[in-house]
C-alpha cells in the first residue's frame, strides 16, 4: 500500500529457537524472534532487539553497562539504547562458531583468542567462553562476541583459559598453556601453538 510516497511494508514474524542455524534468507523487513534462555531477540535490519524476562532487570542493567564498556574496542554489538528491559543494540550478521567448518574455525582461532585477550586486559568476564557455539561469530568486519548479562568485572578474568578448554578440541595440548598465562597474560604463546599446528 502507498500513501504519498510512503509504503507500508507488512512485517513478517519468523520465530526461530536461538540453537536454529539461521539459514533462512528472510527479505529486510521480516522480524526474527529468537528465543534465549533470559529474553527473546527480535531481528530487524540492522537492529537486535534484546527483551529480557521480568525478573532480568540486573542482567537488562549489565548487558547495557558491558555493551557500552566494549564499544571502542570493535568485538561486541555497538549499543544503541535501552529503554527498561529492552536493550537495542547493533544487529550481528556472521557465522557462529557452531555453523563453521572446522578449518574455517582453525583460521580464525587467532582471532578469538585475540578478541578475548582484549576482554582479559580490561578486567570483563563474560563467562561461558568454553561454550563458544552460539556466541562467538565471524563477520565481514571480524570477530564478533555476543551476550553479556552474565559478566563481571574481574582482577584476573579467565576467558582465554576457558575458550582454550574448547580450542583443546581442535589443538590438542594447548589447555596446558593455560596455567602460565594465568601468571603473565602473555598471549604470544598460545598464538604461536595455534601457528605451528595450522
Ligand atoms: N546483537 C545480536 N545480533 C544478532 N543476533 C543476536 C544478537 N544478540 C542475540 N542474538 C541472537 O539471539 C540469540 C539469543 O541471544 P542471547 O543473548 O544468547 O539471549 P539469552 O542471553 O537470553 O540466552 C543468540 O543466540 C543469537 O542467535
Ligand atoms: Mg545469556
Amino acid at each position: 500500500m502507498c500513501f504519498f510516497g510512503w509504503s507500508i511494508v507488512k512485517l513478517d514474524v519468523v520465530r526461530v529457537q536461538s540453537n536454529t542455524p539461521l539459514t533462512i534468507k528472510p527479505h529486510p523487513f521480516t522480524f526474527i524472534v529468537l528465543r534465549g534462555k533470559h529474553s527473546q531477540v527480535l531481528l530487524l535490519g540492522p537492529f537486535a532487539i534484546k527483551i529480557f524476562k521480568p525478573n532480568m532487570k540486573l542482567n537488562t542493567k549489565k548487558e547495557w553497562y558491558f555493551l557500552r564498556l566494549l564499544q571502542k574496542k570493535g568485538i561486541a554489538p555497538r549499543p544503541y539504547l535501552k529503554v527498561g528491559r529492552f536493550v537495542v543494540m547493533e544487529r550481528i550478521k556472521g557465522t557462529p562458531v557452531r555453523e563453521m567448518s572446522a578449518e574455517i574455525f582453525k583460521q580464525h582461532a587467532v582471532d578469538f583468542v585475540e578478541a578475548l585477550h582484549t576482554l582479559d586486559m580490561m578486567g570483563v568476564q563474560k563467562e561461558e567462553c568454553h561454550r563458544p557455539n552460539r556466541h562467538f561469530i565471524l563477520t565481514q568486519k571480524g570477530i564478533r562476541l555476543i551476550d553479556f548479562e552474565r559478566s563481571k568485572l574481574r582482577k584476573a578474568p579467565s576467558n582465554v583459559t576457558q575458550f582454550l578448554q574448547f580450542l583443546n578440541l581442535h589443538f590438542p595440548g594447548i589447555r596446558k598453556l593455560g596455567k602460565p598465562y594465568k601468571k603473565t597474560y602473555q598471549l604470544a604463546p598460545i598464538v604461536s601453538f595455534i601457528r605451528k599446528a595450522t
